[in-house]
């Protein structure tokens, strides 16, 4: 069945969760020094020469005064062992680097350790996008190991076994 895609944005949103994607924490600094961050699947590649990359930030998120205000940010990718870290990156607590082991990146962005790739970014542009802000970030410094993806599907971590894949 086709939807007018104005007409209804939950049925949007589920064609848009057909795309499968990994799955990235995104952090900052806020005005007062302290980290930030949380969970987005927004996450892709740009360019290469200049090094570019892009995610999106919905206009109603806590995070936003301080993603506008940096000017910089860093994107980790998770692994496959991380979906505790995923869930809590997106779940409304206050402190969600307490008890974590994060260390001080280039212009003070926070990094986490032991995730697939991280990348440390300047902001390029901040473009408004509807209910979102667009993000495109200039890589400076990046850092990747070897490793599984943890996957984000149709609203779930991971991929559906493949006999339901081939219904
Ligand atoms: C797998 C996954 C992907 C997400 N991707 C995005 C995203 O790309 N952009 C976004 O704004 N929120 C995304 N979210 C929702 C945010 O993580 C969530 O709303 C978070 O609480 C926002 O934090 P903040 O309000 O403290 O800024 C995603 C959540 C999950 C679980």
């Amino acid at each position: 069945m086709s939807h007018p895609a104005a007409a209804d944005p939950r049925e949007l949103r589920h064609a848009l969760g057909r795309f499968a994607t990994g799955v990235t924490v995104i952090t900052t600094l806020d005005a007062a020094g302290r980290p930030v961050g949380l969970t987005a699947n927004s996450f892709a590649a740009v360019s290469l020469d200049p090094p570019l990359v892009s995610w999106s930030l919905a206009t109603r998120a806590r995070s936003l005064a301080a993603f506008l205000a940096t000017g910089r940010f860093a994107i980790h990718i998770l692994d496959a062992t991380q979906e505790a870290l995923s869930q809590r990156f997106a779940a409304p607590v206050e402190d969600r680097f307490a008890g974590l082991d994060w260390e001080t990146g280039i212009g003070g962005a926070p990094l986490l350790r032991d995730c697939l790739a991280r990348l440390e970014c300047s902001t390029h542009q901040a473009i408004a996008a509807g209910d979102h802000v667009l993000f495109l970030g200039a890589v400076q410094r990046f850092h990747y190991q070897e490793g599984a993806p943890l996957v984000f599907f149709a609203s779930r971590y991971g991929l559906p076994a493949p006999d339901r894949l081939a219904a």
